[in-house]
């Protein structure tokens, strides 16, 4: 069932005052203007005023109208590629990568570190449940090896919701692996040798970098927009100065900024590959959670000549301990195939019969829809805590899915020193450092991860770092 009119009216103009269309202070059209301009009743616009009052974002002032509050500036710029101003590098991502996994998962500690799903949502109960199922009715031991690509019945629901995202695929072009992060480095290891240069976006999910470092790539950094992702201009220049081997990024709702890629940029992506006839590895692990509804198109949607390499997992959607994600490699299944079987051709079957199971029921579907709805609410508060709690100063991404972002804290301000200074309060957040090959380029920013409901100790949690940040600019000061 779609949401109400009003709900999405006001998703709209919540969606363009967060991208600053709207700025603060600024009058809204008054609501006889909207409703004529929108077609829609006089009732439906009040209804949707007040939908905006509730999240904090609009006043009403008084035989006035309606105003945009919001006391957060929450936008800031990309820094710019310029010719000869950035080098391949070795990356070298230090131990901290490894202190804040390890601290996420501390029992008691009030994480905002790693981006784990919400464990709230009646799904896990059906997963559960089709486990017991599949593992009293179906012999899934003494079968000898899964088949070599995964299990056909689960690649044959992941080639109908690759649909969704206008990608045309049959089970055949899909092959199964060990999360997202095992299919990116099957691609890479199909793709390239040591000493390639990948081109990978600017922040990077860490993760990502690591498994750059691991197969001794060098990456170069392609400056990403908080609002449209990776800058296909700066790509351009980079393909123009380096032979870069591929290009990796997350189109969608990205991590570590949330940013979504327009569709323009994601078909100028794809000309620029096939115009310089390399590939494209796109992680898509967020596909699925954008907060409007309309699941946005993959890059490989736009693919002509097959060069795009698509991954995600169940890790975001779903249950990360599942440790299941695919691929589909285009023109490259062979060589991603044979990597497939050199690293795991004897993946356990169980967990990959129990999502197929669960993304066969329409339940599925109803899980988006309210995974997408909660994950919007949660991120919705969470702005309103930092509006509250933080130095004005700060900078907040704006992210229109998943439930990452990313805090530009007052520049010269050390991010790092922040995190062991909240860690020591038992409170988890992930350092900007760790987010590039260059640990100075981020110093003063930090990722927050949403995704969790809120409580009072996670909402205490956010003032307490909040006057961490306060006190470190009065030191500065
Ligand atoms: C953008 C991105 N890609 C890949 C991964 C790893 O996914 P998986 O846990 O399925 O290996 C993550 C996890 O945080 C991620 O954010």
């Amino acid at each position: 069932m779609s949401n109400p009119i009003y709900q999405r009216l006001a998703d709209n103009l919540d969606d363009q005052i967060r991208q600053g269309i709207y700025t603060n202070g600024e009058k809204l059209p008054s609501v006889r203007k909207l409703a004529q301009q929108q077609s829609v009743s006089v009732s439906t616009v009040l209804m949707s005023y007040n939908l905006l009052e509730d999240r904090d974002l609009i006043e009403v002032r008084p035989k006035s109208g309606y105003y945009v509050k919001t006391p957060l500036k929450q936008s800031f710029e990309a820094p710019q590629l310029k010719h000869g101003s950035v080098t391949p590098k070795l990356v070298s991502t230090s131990q901290l990568v490894m202190d804040v996994m390890q601290t996420s998962s501390m029992a008691g500690a009030i994480s905002f570190g790693a981006a784990s799903p919400a464990a709230d949502f009646p799904i896990i109960q059906q997963l559960k449940k089709s486990f017991g199922q599949l593992v009293r009715s179906t012999p899934f031991l003494g079968q000898g090896y899964c088949t070599h690509k995964g299990d056909e019945q689960l690649r044959r629901m992941l080639a109908q919701r690759a649909a969704d995202g206008h990608v045309s695929v049959t089970a055949d072009d899909i092959i199964i692996a060990s999360g997202c992060q095992g299919a990116i480095g099957l691609c890479l290891k199909a793709l390239c040798k040591p000493g390639d240069i990948v081109a990978v976006e600017s922040p990077c999910y860490y993760g990502l970098l690591q498994l750059v470092e691991s197969l001794s790539l060098k990456v170069i950094e392609i400056p990403s927009d908080p609002k449209t992702g990776m800058s296909i201009d700066a790509l351009q220049l980079a393909l123009e100065q380096w032979p870069i081997k591929t290009v990796l990024g997350v189109p969608n709702f990205n991590n570590p900024l949330g940013a979504q890629m327009p569709e323009t940029a994601k078909k100028a992506l794809v000309e620029l590959i096939n115009q310089y006839q390399i590939s494209f590895i796109e992680d898509d692990i967020y596909g699925e959670l954008g907060y409007t509804h309309q699941r946005p198109r993959a890059v490989k949607s736009y693919d002509t000549q097959d060069r795009v390499l698509l991954c995600s997992s169940a890790s975001k959607m779903l249950e990360p301990q599942l440790g299941l994600g695919w691929i589909m490699p285009g023109r490259y299944m062979q060589e991603v195939e044979y990597q497939r079987f050199l690293s795991a051709s004897n993946q356990f079957c169980l967990p990959q019969m129990a999502v197929a199971e669960v993304l066969n029921r329409s339940s599925f579907d109803r899980h988006l829809r309210l995974a997408r709805d909660t994950y919007r609410g949660r991120r919705d508060h969470f702005f309103k805590l930092i509006s509250e709690h933080f130095p004005s100063d700060v900078r907040l991404s704006s992210p229109q899915g998943g439930y990452v972002a990313w805090l530009q804290l007052p520049a010269g301000l050390n991010a790092t020193e922040l995190y062991f200074e909240a860690k020591d309060h038992g409170i988890i957040v992930a350092p900007g450092e760790i987010f590039s090959s260059n640990a100075n380029k981020f110093k003063s920013s930090i990722r927050l991860c949403y995704s969790k409901a809120w409580t009072p100790a996670r909402e205490e949690a956010i003032a307490l770092l909040g006057s961490l940040v306060q006190a470190k600019i009065n030191h500065k000061d």
